[in-house]
Protein backbone atom coordinates (compact mmCIF):
# COMPACT_ATOMS: atom_id res chain seq x y z
CA UNK A 1 0.00 0.00 0.00
CA UNK A 2 1.49 3.50 -1.06
CA UNK A 3 1.83 5.94 1.75
CA UNK A 4 -1.30 8.56 1.73
CA UNK A 5 0.77 11.99 0.53
CA UNK A 6 2.24 9.65 -2.07
CA UNK A 7 -1.11 8.82 -3.06
CA UNK A 8 -2.00 11.91 -3.29
CA UNK A 9 0.37 13.31 -5.42
CA UNK A 10 -0.15 10.28 -8.18
CA UNK A 11 -3.79 11.51 -7.97
CA UNK A 12 -2.94 15.24 -8.85
CA UNK A 13 -0.24 14.44 -11.07
CA UNK A 14 -2.75 12.29 -13.38
CA UNK A 15 -5.26 15.18 -12.60
CA UNK A 16 -2.78 17.39 -14.10
CA UNK A 17 -1.95 14.98 -16.52
CA UNK A 18 -5.75 14.58 -18.04
CA UNK A 19 -6.48 18.76 -17.60
CA UNK A 20 -3.05 19.58 -18.97
CA UNK A 21 -1.92 23.07 -18.80
CA UNK A 22 -4.44 26.40 -19.22
CA UNK A 23 -3.61 30.09 -19.50
CA UNK A 24 -5.08 32.77 -21.14
CA UNK A 25 -2.44 34.52 -23.63
CA UNK A 26 -2.62 38.55 -24.06
CA UNK A 27 -0.84 40.04 -27.03
CA UNK A 28 -0.62 43.24 -28.74
CA UNK A 29 1.21 43.92 -32.17
CA UNK A 30 1.90 47.61 -33.47
CA UNK A 31 1.22 49.88 -31.11
CA UNK A 32 3.35 52.70 -32.97
CA UNK A 33 3.82 54.85 -29.42
CA UNK A 34 0.21 55.55 -29.31
CA UNK A 35 0.77 55.84 -25.34
CA UNK A 36 -2.55 57.60 -25.23
CA UNK A 37 -6.40 56.65 -26.38
CA UNK A 38 -6.79 57.17 -30.29
CA UNK A 39 -9.58 58.49 -31.84
CA UNK A 40 -12.94 56.79 -33.90
CA UNK A 41 -10.79 57.81 -36.66
CA UNK A 42 -7.45 56.99 -35.82
CA UNK A 43 -6.32 60.20 -34.40
CA UNK A 44 -5.50 62.56 -31.80
CA UNK A 45 -8.34 61.98 -29.23
CA UNK A 46 -9.79 64.62 -27.64
CA UNK A 47 -10.81 64.81 -24.71
CA UNK A 48 -14.51 65.40 -24.74
CA UNK A 49 -14.25 62.56 -27.39
CA UNK A 50 -12.73 60.21 -24.99
CA UNK A 51 -15.80 61.07 -21.92
CA UNK A 52 -18.21 60.21 -25.02
CA UNK A 53 -16.68 56.53 -25.76
CA UNK A 54 -15.24 57.93 -28.99
CA UNK A 55 -11.60 57.15 -27.78
CA UNK A 56 -10.02 53.54 -27.42
CA UNK A 57 -6.61 52.09 -26.12
CA UNK A 58 -3.78 54.07 -24.75
CA UNK A 59 -0.81 52.18 -22.90
CA UNK A 60 -3.14 52.93 -19.58
CA UNK A 61 -5.44 50.83 -20.74
CA UNK A 62 -3.37 47.80 -21.95
CA UNK A 63 -2.12 47.90 -18.36
CA UNK A 64 -5.74 47.65 -16.13
CA UNK A 65 -6.86 45.23 -18.65
CA UNK A 66 -3.92 43.00 -18.79
CA UNK A 67 -3.85 43.87 -14.61
CA UNK A 68 -7.09 42.41 -15.26
CA UNK A 69 -6.67 38.80 -16.65
CA UNK A 70 -3.43 38.64 -14.50
CA UNK A 71 -5.68 38.66 -11.64
CA UNK A 72 -7.65 35.81 -12.85
CA UNK A 73 -5.73 32.73 -13.56
CA UNK A 74 -2.38 32.27 -15.05
CA UNK A 75 -1.32 34.68 -18.33
CA UNK A 76 0.96 34.97 -20.49
CA UNK A 77 1.17 38.66 -22.32
CA UNK A 78 3.60 38.96 -25.34
CA UNK A 79 4.07 41.92 -28.04
CA UNK A 80 4.64 41.14 -31.33
CA UNK A 81 7.15 44.17 -32.69
CA UNK A 82 6.26 47.92 -33.64
CA UNK A 83 5.97 49.85 -30.56
CA UNK A 84 8.72 52.40 -31.86
CA UNK A 85 6.90 54.90 -34.12
CA UNK A 86 3.96 56.82 -35.03
CA UNK A 87 3.11 59.51 -32.39
CA UNK A 88 4.75 63.10 -31.31
CA UNK A 89 6.09 61.06 -28.27
CA UNK A 90 8.10 58.40 -30.24
CA UNK A 91 9.61 61.65 -32.32
CA UNK A 92 10.77 64.07 -29.44
CA UNK A 93 11.61 60.86 -27.18
CA UNK A 94 12.35 57.54 -28.82
CA UNK A 95 12.94 54.49 -27.81
CA UNK A 96 14.09 55.19 -23.87
CA UNK A 97 9.89 56.13 -23.50
CA UNK A 98 8.85 52.89 -25.30
CA UNK A 99 11.34 50.82 -22.96
CA UNK A 100 10.18 53.01 -19.59
CA UNK A 101 6.41 52.03 -20.64
CA UNK A 102 6.91 48.52 -21.63
CA UNK A 103 8.51 47.56 -18.13
CA UNK A 104 5.11 49.21 -16.70
CA UNK A 105 3.44 46.57 -19.32
CA UNK A 106 5.70 43.45 -18.04
CA UNK A 107 4.99 41.61 -21.79
CA UNK A 108 6.67 37.58 -21.10
CA UNK A 109 8.30 38.24 -24.81
CA UNK A 110 8.28 40.84 -27.13
CA UNK A 111 9.54 40.26 -31.08
CA UNK A 112 11.69 42.87 -32.95
CA UNK A 113 9.59 44.80 -35.65
CA UNK A 114 10.59 46.55 -38.70
CA UNK A 115 10.38 50.00 -36.42
CA UNK A 116 12.39 49.22 -34.21
CA UNK A 117 15.67 49.42 -36.30
CA UNK A 118 14.34 53.13 -37.06
CA UNK A 119 16.64 54.96 -35.41
CA UNK A 120 19.54 52.63 -36.09
CA UNK A 121 21.24 49.82 -34.08
CA UNK A 122 23.13 52.37 -31.58
CA UNK A 123 19.30 53.50 -30.70
CA UNK A 124 17.93 49.95 -30.88
CA UNK A 125 20.79 48.52 -28.18
CA UNK A 126 19.79 51.39 -25.76
CA UNK A 127 16.31 50.35 -25.74
CA UNK A 128 17.47 46.98 -25.46
CA UNK A 129 19.67 47.84 -22.30
CA UNK A 130 16.68 49.42 -20.55
CA UNK A 131 13.94 46.86 -21.02
CA UNK A 132 13.89 44.02 -18.45
CA UNK A 133 11.97 41.52 -20.56
CA UNK A 134 13.46 39.34 -23.17
CA UNK A 135 12.97 40.53 -26.64
CA UNK A 136 13.17 37.38 -29.15
CA UNK A 137 14.29 37.75 -32.94
CA UNK A 138 15.48 33.95 -34.31
CA UNK A 139 15.74 35.10 -37.77
CA UNK A 140 19.09 37.62 -37.28
CA UNK A 141 22.48 36.91 -38.45
CA UNK A 142 24.19 39.47 -36.54
CA UNK A 143 27.61 38.21 -37.16
CA UNK A 144 28.18 42.10 -38.80
CA UNK A 145 26.26 43.70 -35.53
CA UNK A 146 28.64 42.62 -32.62
CA UNK A 147 27.22 45.09 -30.37
CA UNK A 148 23.70 44.18 -31.42
CA UNK A 149 24.82 40.72 -30.57
CA UNK A 150 26.06 41.19 -27.05
CA UNK A 151 22.73 42.84 -26.01
CA UNK A 152 21.96 40.59 -23.04
CA UNK A 153 17.87 41.12 -23.52
CA UNK A 154 18.06 40.69 -27.23
CA UNK A 155 17.41 36.30 -27.38
CA UNK A 156 16.43 33.80 -30.10
CA UNK A 157 13.64 32.23 -28.17
CA UNK A 158 12.92 32.23 -24.75
CA UNK A 159 11.49 29.47 -22.60
CA UNK A 160 8.81 30.46 -20.09
CA UNK A 161 8.08 29.04 -17.19
CA UNK A 162 4.28 28.50 -16.64
CA UNK A 163 3.38 26.92 -13.19
CA UNK A 164 6.34 24.16 -14.17
CA UNK A 165 4.93 24.21 -17.84
CA UNK A 166 7.73 25.47 -20.48
CA UNK A 167 6.32 27.50 -23.23
CA UNK A 168 9.07 28.28 -25.44
CA UNK A 169 8.50 31.59 -27.54
CA UNK A 170 10.78 32.11 -31.16
CA UNK A 171 11.05 35.13 -32.33
CA UNK A 172 10.81 36.17 -36.26
CA UNK A 173 10.56 39.26 -38.60
CA UNK A 174 10.61 40.08 -42.37
CA UNK A 175 13.49 38.98 -44.22
CA UNK A 176 12.86 42.16 -46.27
CA UNK A 177 13.37 44.68 -43.46
CA UNK A 178 17.06 45.64 -44.35
CA UNK A 179 14.74 47.67 -47.37
CA UNK A 180 12.31 48.73 -45.31
CA UNK A 181 14.47 50.32 -42.36
CA UNK A 182 17.73 52.52 -41.98
CA UNK A 183 21.01 51.12 -43.35
CA UNK A 184 22.79 48.67 -41.04
CA UNK A 185 24.64 45.18 -41.05
CA UNK A 186 22.22 42.70 -39.93
CA UNK A 187 21.43 39.70 -42.00
CA UNK A 188 17.81 39.16 -42.37
CA UNK A 189 17.27 35.24 -42.85
CA UNK A 190 14.38 33.88 -44.04
CA UNK A 191 11.28 33.32 -41.24
CA UNK A 192 10.37 29.59 -41.86
CA UNK A 193 13.67 27.61 -42.09
CA UNK A 194 15.09 29.56 -38.87
CA UNK A 195 12.05 28.93 -36.79
CA UNK A 196 12.24 25.00 -38.10
CA UNK A 197 16.49 25.19 -36.97
CA UNK A 198 15.69 26.43 -33.28
CA UNK A 199 12.37 24.55 -32.68
CA UNK A 200 13.89 21.73 -32.69
CA UNK A 201 16.40 22.88 -30.05
CA UNK A 202 12.84 23.10 -27.96
CA UNK A 203 11.65 20.11 -28.59
CA UNK A 204 15.09 18.62 -27.38
CA UNK A 205 14.63 20.90 -24.47
CA UNK A 206 11.77 19.36 -23.60
CA UNK A 207 9.42 21.60 -24.89
CA UNK A 208 6.64 20.91 -26.37
CA UNK A 209 4.76 23.75 -26.08
CA UNK A 210 5.55 26.42 -28.87
CA UNK A 211 4.48 29.76 -29.87
CA UNK A 212 5.82 31.73 -32.95
CA UNK A 213 6.23 35.73 -32.20
CA UNK A 214 6.86 38.05 -34.75
CA UNK A 215 6.50 40.31 -37.43
CA UNK A 216 5.94 39.43 -40.93
CA UNK A 217 2.63 40.28 -41.63
CA UNK A 218 -0.61 37.75 -41.56
CA UNK A 219 0.05 35.74 -45.20
CA UNK A 220 3.53 34.89 -43.28
CA UNK A 221 2.20 33.64 -40.17
CA UNK A 222 -0.13 31.59 -41.84
CA UNK A 223 2.72 30.41 -44.30
CA UNK A 224 4.39 29.40 -40.62
CA UNK A 225 1.75 28.19 -39.30
CA UNK A 226 2.00 25.31 -41.94
CA UNK A 227 5.18 24.74 -42.72
CA UNK A 228 6.42 24.97 -38.99
CA UNK A 229 5.83 21.84 -37.74
CA UNK A 230 6.37 22.14 -34.13
CA UNK A 231 4.86 25.40 -33.59
CA UNK A 232 1.38 25.88 -32.19
CA UNK A 233 0.29 29.00 -32.57
CA UNK A 234 1.71 32.09 -34.42
CA UNK A 235 0.92 35.57 -32.82
CA UNK A 236 1.82 38.31 -35.26
CA UNK A 237 2.00 41.44 -36.65
CA UNK A 238 2.98 44.24 -38.88
CA UNK A 239 0.08 44.08 -41.32
CA UNK A 240 -1.88 45.37 -39.10
CA UNK A 241 -4.86 42.85 -39.01
CA UNK A 242 -8.27 43.06 -36.85
CA UNK A 243 -9.09 39.24 -36.93
CA UNK A 244 -12.60 38.99 -35.26
CA UNK A 245 -15.17 36.16 -35.09
CA UNK A 246 -18.92 37.31 -34.42
CA UNK A 247 -20.38 40.64 -34.20
CA UNK A 248 -17.30 42.93 -34.33
CA UNK A 249 -17.46 45.49 -31.30
CA UNK A 250 -16.51 48.38 -33.61
CA UNK A 251 -16.33 49.70 -37.01
CA UNK A 252 -13.60 47.86 -37.77
CA UNK A 253 -13.85 45.38 -40.63
CA UNK A 254 -13.04 41.74 -39.79
CA UNK A 255 -9.80 40.85 -41.93
CA UNK A 256 -10.61 36.66 -40.96
CA UNK A 257 -11.64 34.56 -37.64
CA UNK A 258 -9.82 35.13 -34.45
CA UNK A 259 -8.05 32.68 -34.17
CA UNK A 260 -7.54 31.86 -37.40
CA UNK A 261 -6.67 28.38 -37.52
CA UNK A 262 -4.70 26.44 -40.22
CA UNK A 263 -4.71 22.86 -40.48
CA UNK A 264 -0.69 21.67 -40.66
CA UNK A 265 -0.11 18.80 -43.33
CA UNK A 266 -0.79 16.03 -40.33
CA UNK A 267 -4.18 17.47 -39.48
CA UNK A 268 -2.80 19.25 -36.43
CA UNK A 269 -4.53 22.50 -35.75
CA UNK A 270 -2.60 25.83 -35.38
CA UNK A 271 -3.85 29.29 -34.24
CA UNK A 272 -3.28 32.16 -35.90
CA UNK A 273 -3.54 35.69 -33.41
CA UNK A 274 -3.50 38.92 -34.51
CA UNK A 275 -5.13 42.40 -32.68
CA UNK A 276 -4.70 45.42 -35.38
CA UNK A 277 -3.09 48.27 -34.36
CA UNK A 278 -2.24 50.96 -32.01
CA UNK A 279 -3.17 49.45 -28.70
CA UNK A 280 -7.15 49.92 -29.63
CA UNK A 281 -7.76 46.05 -29.24
CA UNK A 282 -5.75 43.67 -27.01
CA UNK A 283 -5.87 40.05 -28.09
CA UNK A 284 -7.15 37.62 -25.79
CA UNK A 285 -7.81 33.73 -25.87
CA UNK A 286 -8.00 30.79 -23.32
CA UNK A 287 -5.89 28.17 -24.13
CA UNK A 288 -5.44 24.88 -22.59
CA UNK A 289 -2.81 21.94 -23.76
CA UNK A 290 -2.62 18.30 -22.35
CA UNK A 291 0.32 17.03 -21.04
CA UNK A 292 1.58 16.56 -24.93
CA UNK A 293 1.89 19.67 -25.64
CA UNK A 294 -1.63 18.88 -28.14
CA UNK A 295 -3.91 22.31 -28.12
CA UNK A 296 -6.89 20.98 -26.62
CA UNK A 297 -9.15 24.11 -25.96
CA UNK A 298 -9.07 27.52 -27.15
CA UNK A 299 -11.56 30.33 -27.04
CA UNK A 300 -11.06 34.49 -27.20
CA UNK A 301 -11.61 37.41 -29.22
CA UNK A 302 -10.01 40.42 -29.25
CA UNK A 303 -10.84 42.87 -26.53
CA UNK A 304 -11.82 46.77 -27.30
CA UNK A 305 -10.51 48.71 -25.44
CA UNK A 306 -12.80 51.58 -24.35
CA UNK A 307 -14.04 53.80 -21.98
CA UNK A 308 -14.56 50.58 -19.70
CA UNK A 309 -11.35 50.18 -18.67
CA UNK A 310 -9.71 53.38 -16.55
CA UNK A 311 -6.26 53.95 -17.42
CA UNK A 312 -4.12 52.84 -15.02
CA UNK A 313 -2.45 55.46 -12.29
CA UNK A 314 0.81 54.90 -12.83
CA UNK A 315 1.17 55.12 -16.86
CA UNK A 316 -1.13 58.24 -16.61
CA UNK A 317 1.55 59.81 -13.81
CA UNK A 318 4.54 58.74 -16.14
CA UNK A 319 3.26 60.65 -19.34
CA UNK A 320 1.82 63.82 -17.65
CA UNK A 321 5.32 63.59 -16.57
CA UNK A 322 6.52 64.44 -19.86
CA UNK A 323 3.48 65.67 -22.04
CA UNK A 324 4.30 69.60 -21.76
CA UNK A 325 6.62 69.21 -25.01
CA UNK A 326 4.14 67.25 -26.67
CA UNK A 327 1.10 69.75 -26.04
CA UNK A 328 3.82 72.47 -27.44
CA UNK A 329 4.21 71.08 -30.51
CA UNK A 330 0.22 70.16 -30.57
CA UNK A 331 -0.15 74.31 -29.76
CA UNK A 332 2.65 75.10 -32.36
CA UNK A 333 0.92 76.39 -35.30
CA UNK A 334 3.06 76.60 -38.37
CA UNK A 335 0.68 76.64 -41.29
CA UNK A 336 -2.91 76.49 -42.90
CA UNK A 337 -4.24 74.08 -45.38
CA UNK A 338 -7.28 74.92 -46.67
CA UNK A 339 -8.08 71.18 -48.08
CA UNK A 340 -7.45 67.52 -47.05
CA UNK A 341 -4.16 66.61 -47.38
CA UNK A 342 -4.23 63.10 -48.46
CA UNK A 343 -1.15 60.80 -47.48
CA UNK A 344 -3.06 57.75 -47.18
CA UNK A 345 -0.76 54.63 -48.81
CA UNK A 346 -4.10 53.40 -50.86
CA UNK A 347 -3.53 57.07 -52.65
CA UNK A 348 0.42 57.85 -52.45
CA UNK A 349 1.25 54.21 -52.83
CA UNK A 350 -1.01 53.53 -56.73
CA UNK A 351 -0.52 57.58 -57.81
CA UNK A 352 0.19 60.81 -57.46
CA UNK A 353 -1.38 61.87 -54.07
CA UNK A 354 -1.39 66.09 -53.03
CA UNK A 355 0.24 65.65 -49.63
CA UNK A 356 3.44 63.65 -51.27
CA UNK A 357 3.01 66.61 -54.17
CA UNK A 358 3.65 69.38 -51.78
CA UNK A 359 6.41 67.36 -49.27
CA UNK A 360 8.33 66.70 -52.25
CA UNK A 361 7.86 70.88 -53.57
CA UNK A 362 9.14 71.64 -50.00
CA UNK A 363 12.39 69.82 -50.58
CA UNK A 364 13.00 71.57 -54.14
CA UNK A 365 12.01 74.84 -51.56
CA UNK A 366 14.59 73.67 -49.49
CA UNK A 367 17.25 73.53 -51.94
CA UNK A 368 16.57 76.57 -53.25
CA UNK A 369 16.92 78.57 -49.95
CA UNK A 370 19.59 76.95 -49.60
CA UNK A 371 21.93 77.74 -53.19
CA UNK A 372 20.18 81.38 -53.47
CA UNK A 373 23.89 83.27 -53.24
CA UNK A 374 24.28 81.24 -56.51
CA UNK A 375 22.76 83.91 -58.97
CA UNK A 376 23.93 81.56 -62.30
CA UNK A 377 20.84 79.54 -61.89
CA UNK A 378 17.35 79.25 -60.11
CA UNK A 379 18.69 76.10 -58.33
CA UNK A 380 20.51 73.27 -59.18
CA UNK A 381 17.88 70.49 -58.05
CA UNK A 382 14.45 71.08 -59.31
CA UNK A 383 13.72 67.50 -58.63
CA UNK A 384 12.14 66.59 -55.13
CA UNK A 385 11.50 62.69 -54.50
CA UNK A 386 9.44 60.88 -51.50
CA UNK A 387 8.73 57.41 -51.31
CA UNK A 388 4.70 56.65 -50.04
CA UNK A 389 5.74 54.45 -47.00
CA UNK A 390 7.70 57.53 -45.59
CA UNK A 391 4.66 59.72 -45.66
CA UNK A 392 2.39 58.19 -42.39
CA UNK A 393 -0.79 60.48 -41.97
CA UNK A 394 -3.28 62.29 -43.66
CA UNK A 395 -3.99 65.79 -42.32
CA UNK A 396 -7.70 67.48 -42.08
CA UNK A 397 -8.20 71.07 -42.71
CA UNK A 398 -10.68 71.38 -39.12
CA UNK A 399 -12.75 74.27 -38.37
CA UNK A 400 -9.69 76.37 -38.96
CA UNK A 401 -7.20 74.88 -41.39
CA UNK A 402 -4.70 74.72 -39.15
CA UNK A 403 -1.18 72.73 -39.21
CA UNK A 404 0.48 72.18 -36.35
CA UNK A 405 4.02 70.89 -35.82
CA UNK A 406 2.51 67.66 -33.72
CA UNK A 407 0.74 67.18 -36.71
CA UNK A 408 3.78 66.94 -39.11
CA UNK A 409 5.58 64.94 -37.13
CA UNK A 410 3.07 62.43 -37.37
CA UNK A 411 3.06 62.69 -40.78
CA UNK A 412 6.72 62.50 -40.99
CA UNK A 413 7.84 60.91 -38.18
CA UNK A 414 11.09 59.06 -39.41
CA UNK A 415 13.34 62.32 -39.00
CA UNK A 416 15.07 61.61 -42.18
CA UNK A 417 17.85 63.82 -43.63
CA UNK A 418 17.76 65.40 -46.91
CA UNK A 419 19.89 64.93 -49.34
CA UNK A 420 21.31 66.58 -52.95
CA UNK A 421 22.17 64.16 -55.76
CA UNK A 422 23.50 64.13 -58.78
CA UNK A 423 22.26 61.44 -61.55
CA UNK A 424 21.81 61.05 -64.94
CA UNK A 425 18.62 60.77 -66.95
CA UNK A 426 18.88 57.24 -67.48
CA UNK A 427 19.81 56.18 -63.72
CA UNK A 428 16.11 58.33 -63.00
CA UNK A 429 14.62 56.72 -65.38
CA UNK A 430 15.48 53.49 -63.90
CA UNK A 431 14.35 54.76 -60.34
CA UNK A 432 10.91 55.39 -61.42
CA UNK A 433 10.70 51.61 -63.45
CA UNK A 434 11.84 50.35 -59.94
CA UNK A 435 8.66 52.55 -58.74
CA UNK A 436 6.21 51.51 -61.40
CA UNK A 437 7.00 48.02 -60.41
CA UNK A 438 7.07 48.44 -56.68
CA UNK A 439 3.52 50.01 -57.33
CA UNK A 440 2.45 46.60 -58.58
CA UNK A 441 3.53 44.50 -56.00
CA UNK A 442 2.40 44.60 -52.15
CA UNK A 443 5.03 46.98 -51.42
CA UNK A 444 3.42 49.98 -52.64
CA UNK A 445 5.20 52.17 -49.75
CA UNK A 446 8.31 52.10 -52.50
CA UNK A 447 5.86 54.03 -54.64
CA UNK A 448 7.52 58.15 -55.94
CA UNK A 449 5.78 60.83 -55.31
CA UNK A 450 7.67 63.63 -57.15
CA UNK A 451 8.54 67.64 -57.42
CA UNK A 452 9.48 69.02 -61.04
CA UNK A 453 9.03 65.44 -62.99
CA UNK A 454 5.92 64.72 -65.33
CA UNK A 455 6.04 61.01 -65.64
CA UNK A 456 3.21 58.88 -67.72
CA UNK A 457 3.65 54.87 -67.38
CA UNK A 458 1.70 52.66 -69.23
CA UNK A 459 0.95 48.76 -67.23
CA UNK A 460 0.45 47.57 -70.83
CA UNK A 461 4.21 47.46 -71.29
CA UNK A 462 6.48 44.59 -69.33
CA UNK A 463 8.16 45.59 -66.37
CA UNK A 464 11.07 48.29 -66.94
CA UNK A 465 9.51 49.41 -70.12
CA UNK A 466 6.52 51.46 -68.64
CA UNK A 467 7.81 54.73 -68.58
CA UNK A 468 6.09 55.98 -72.02
CA UNK A 469 7.02 59.82 -71.03
CA UNK A 470 8.85 61.91 -68.49
CA UNK A 471 10.09 65.32 -68.50
CA UNK A 472 11.49 67.36 -65.77
CA UNK A 473 12.04 71.04 -64.84
CA UNK A 474 14.51 72.79 -66.22
CA UNK A 475 17.16 74.09 -63.55
CA UNK A 476 19.45 76.05 -65.57
CA UNK A 477 16.91 78.09 -66.91
CA UNK A 478 15.64 81.60 -66.96
CA UNK A 479 12.00 80.19 -66.47
CA UNK A 480 11.11 77.43 -65.76
CA UNK A 481 9.33 74.76 -67.88
CA UNK A 482 9.23 70.87 -68.51
CA UNK A 483 11.69 68.93 -70.92
CA UNK A 484 11.95 65.52 -71.74
CA UNK A 485 14.51 63.88 -69.66
CA UNK A 486 17.73 62.80 -72.08
CA UNK A 487 19.15 59.70 -70.87
CA UNK A 488 23.06 61.37 -71.09
CA UNK A 489 22.41 64.71 -69.40
CA UNK A 490 22.53 65.05 -65.56
CA UNK A 491 20.10 66.37 -63.02
CA UNK A 492 19.45 67.50 -59.69
CA UNK A 493 17.73 65.54 -56.86
CA UNK A 494 16.93 66.35 -53.50
CA UNK A 495 15.38 63.11 -51.54
CA UNK A 496 15.49 61.55 -48.12
CA UNK A 497 18.27 59.62 -46.79
CA UNK A 498 16.31 56.63 -46.84
CA UNK A 499 16.28 56.89 -50.66
CA UNK A 500 19.76 57.68 -51.06
CA UNK A 501 20.94 55.38 -48.87
CA UNK A 502 19.33 52.04 -51.20
CA UNK A 503 16.00 51.61 -49.20
CA UNK A 504 13.05 49.68 -51.24
CA UNK A 505 15.77 48.77 -53.75
CA UNK A 506 16.68 52.00 -55.00
CA UNK A 507 20.17 53.29 -56.38
CA UNK A 508 20.41 57.44 -56.30
CA UNK A 509 23.87 57.27 -56.59
CA UNK A 510 26.34 57.46 -59.76
CA UNK A 511 28.31 55.06 -59.88
CA UNK A 512 31.04 56.63 -61.56
CA UNK A 513 30.98 60.42 -60.53
CA UNK A 514 29.26 60.42 -57.22
CA UNK A 515 28.05 63.84 -56.41
CA UNK A 516 26.26 63.65 -52.96
CA UNK A 517 25.27 67.00 -50.21
CA UNK A 518 23.72 66.85 -47.27
CA UNK A 519 21.62 69.73 -46.78
CA UNK A 520 21.86 69.94 -42.81
CA UNK A 521 17.73 69.42 -42.68
CA UNK A 522 15.01 66.85 -41.78
CA UNK A 523 12.49 66.40 -43.99
CA UNK A 524 9.64 67.54 -41.41
CA UNK A 525 11.46 70.56 -40.98
CA UNK A 526 12.08 71.27 -45.07
CA UNK A 527 7.83 70.62 -44.91
CA UNK A 528 7.66 72.98 -41.62
CA UNK A 529 9.30 75.87 -43.42
CA UNK A 530 7.73 75.35 -46.44
CA UNK A 531 3.92 76.27 -44.55
CA UNK A 532 5.32 78.70 -42.37
CA UNK A 533 6.63 80.81 -45.62
CA UNK A 534 3.62 80.32 -47.65
CA UNK A 535 1.15 80.45 -44.83
CA UNK A 536 -2.16 79.03 -46.73
CA UNK A 537 -1.63 76.09 -48.65
CA UNK A 538 -4.00 74.34 -50.86
CA UNK A 539 -2.21 71.13 -53.00
CA UNK A 540 -4.22 69.47 -55.82
CA UNK A 541 -3.77 66.24 -57.86
CA UNK A 542 -2.17 68.04 -61.20
CA UNK A 543 -1.37 65.14 -63.52
CA UNK A 544 2.68 65.13 -62.27
CA UNK A 545 1.85 61.14 -62.75
CA UNK A 546 -0.13 59.53 -64.76
CA UNK A 547 -0.95 56.03 -64.97
CA UNK A 548 -1.87 54.30 -68.39
CA UNK A 549 -4.00 50.99 -67.03
CA UNK A 550 -3.24 47.01 -68.69
CA UNK A 551 -6.73 46.85 -71.19
CA UNK A 552 -8.08 43.38 -70.73
CA UNK A 553 -8.42 42.23 -74.10
CA UNK A 554 -10.55 38.52 -72.92
CA UNK A 555 -12.38 36.87 -75.13
CA UNK A 556 -15.49 37.48 -73.14
CA UNK A 557 -15.12 40.93 -73.32
CA UNK A 558 -17.43 41.63 -70.29
CA UNK A 559 -15.01 40.11 -67.85
CA UNK A 560 -12.32 43.08 -69.13
CA UNK A 561 -14.92 45.85 -68.60
CA UNK A 562 -16.20 44.87 -65.20
CA UNK A 563 -12.42 44.62 -64.27
CA UNK A 564 -11.36 48.45 -65.76
CA UNK A 565 -15.13 49.96 -64.06
CA UNK A 566 -13.79 48.12 -60.47
CA UNK A 567 -10.72 49.44 -61.18
CA UNK A 568 -11.41 52.73 -61.97
CA UNK A 569 -14.36 52.57 -59.21
CA UNK A 570 -11.40 51.28 -56.67
CA UNK A 571 -8.90 54.83 -57.88
CA UNK A 572 -11.74 56.90 -57.57
CA UNK A 573 -12.66 55.92 -53.75
CA UNK A 574 -8.53 55.90 -53.13
CA UNK A 575 -8.65 59.58 -54.53
CA UNK A 576 -11.85 60.79 -52.28
CA UNK A 577 -9.38 58.90 -49.07
C1 LIG B 1 26.04 34.72 -40.62
O1 LIG B 1 26.49 35.42 -41.74
C2 LIG B 1 27.88 35.29 -41.98
C3 LIG B 1 28.26 36.26 -43.09
O2 LIG B 1 27.45 36.09 -44.21
C4 LIG B 1 28.17 33.84 -42.33
O3 LIG B 1 29.54 33.68 -42.57
C5 LIG B 1 27.73 32.98 -41.17
O4 LIG B 1 27.90 31.61 -41.49
C6 LIG B 1 26.28 33.24 -40.80
N1 LIG B 1 25.98 32.54 -39.55
C7 LIG B 1 24.95 31.72 -39.43
C8 LIG B 1 24.79 31.09 -38.10
O5 LIG B 1 24.19 31.50 -40.34
C1 LIG C 1 -0.23 25.18 -10.68
O1 LIG C 1 -0.30 23.81 -10.72
C2 LIG C 1 -0.92 23.23 -9.59
C3 LIG C 1 -0.79 21.73 -9.66
O2 LIG C 1 -0.94 21.25 -10.95
C4 LIG C 1 -2.36 23.70 -9.52
O3 LIG C 1 -3.00 23.17 -8.39
C5 LIG C 1 -2.37 25.22 -9.45
O4 LIG C 1 -3.70 25.69 -9.49
C6 LIG C 1 -1.60 25.79 -10.60
N1 LIG C 1 -1.50 27.21 -10.42
C7 LIG C 1 -1.89 28.04 -11.34
C8 LIG C 1 -1.71 29.47 -11.06
O5 LIG C 1 -2.37 27.63 -12.38
C1 LIG D 1 -0.26 51.26 -73.70
O1 LIG D 1 0.49 50.27 -74.37
C2 LIG D 1 -0.31 49.42 -75.18
C3 LIG D 1 0.58 48.31 -75.69
O2 LIG D 1 1.73 48.83 -76.31
C4 LIG D 1 -0.96 50.22 -76.27
O3 LIG D 1 -1.76 49.40 -77.08
C5 LIG D 1 -1.81 51.32 -75.64
O4 LIG D 1 -2.34 52.14 -76.64
C6 LIG D 1 -0.98 52.13 -74.67
N1 LIG D 1 -1.88 53.03 -73.96
C7 LIG D 1 -1.81 54.34 -74.08
C8 LIG D 1 -2.86 55.08 -73.35
O5 LIG D 1 -0.93 54.88 -74.71
C1 LIG E 1 24.22 65.69 -42.21
O1 LIG E 1 24.34 66.91 -41.49
C2 LIG E 1 23.84 66.86 -40.16
C3 LIG E 1 23.90 68.26 -39.59
O2 LIG E 1 25.11 68.90 -39.92
C4 LIG E 1 24.65 65.87 -39.35
O3 LIG E 1 24.14 65.78 -38.04
C5 LIG E 1 24.55 64.51 -40.02
O4 LIG E 1 25.34 63.57 -39.34
C6 LIG E 1 24.96 64.58 -41.48
N1 LIG E 1 24.66 63.29 -42.07
C7 LIG E 1 25.51 62.66 -42.85
C8 LIG E 1 25.07 61.32 -43.32
O5 LIG E 1 26.58 63.12 -43.18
Amino acid sequence: MLPPLLRWIIVLLFLRWIHGVKFMLMHTNDMHAWFDPISAKGGKCQPVDDEQGQCFGGFGRVATALEKARNSGPTIYLNAGDTFQGTPWFSVYGGKMVAELLNMLAPDAMALGVHEFDDGVPKLIEFLELVNFPVVSGTLNLTHEPKLAACAKLMEYKILNLNETLIGVVGYIRSDTKQRTQPNNVIYKREISSINKITKILIQNNVNIIIALGHSGYQADMDIAMHCPDVDIVVGGQSHTFLYSGRVPDKDVSEGPYPTIVIKPDGRKVLVLQAYAYTKYLGKINLEFDSGGNLIYFNGNPILLDNTFQPRQDIQEYLEKYRQVIKDMENHVVGTTTVFLNGDRKSCGLGECNFGNIIADSFVYARVLETMSDRSSWTDASIGIINAGAIRASIEPGETGAITEADVVMVLPLSQELFYTRISGAQLMRAFEHSAYLRSTDNTGGFLQVSGLRLKFNYSHPKGQRITEIKALCSSCQIPHYENVIPENYYGVVLTSFLLHGGEGYNFIDSRKPTVQNLSILDRMAVIRYLQEHKVIYPEREGRIMMQERVYHSSSGRRGLVSAILFATFLYLASKL
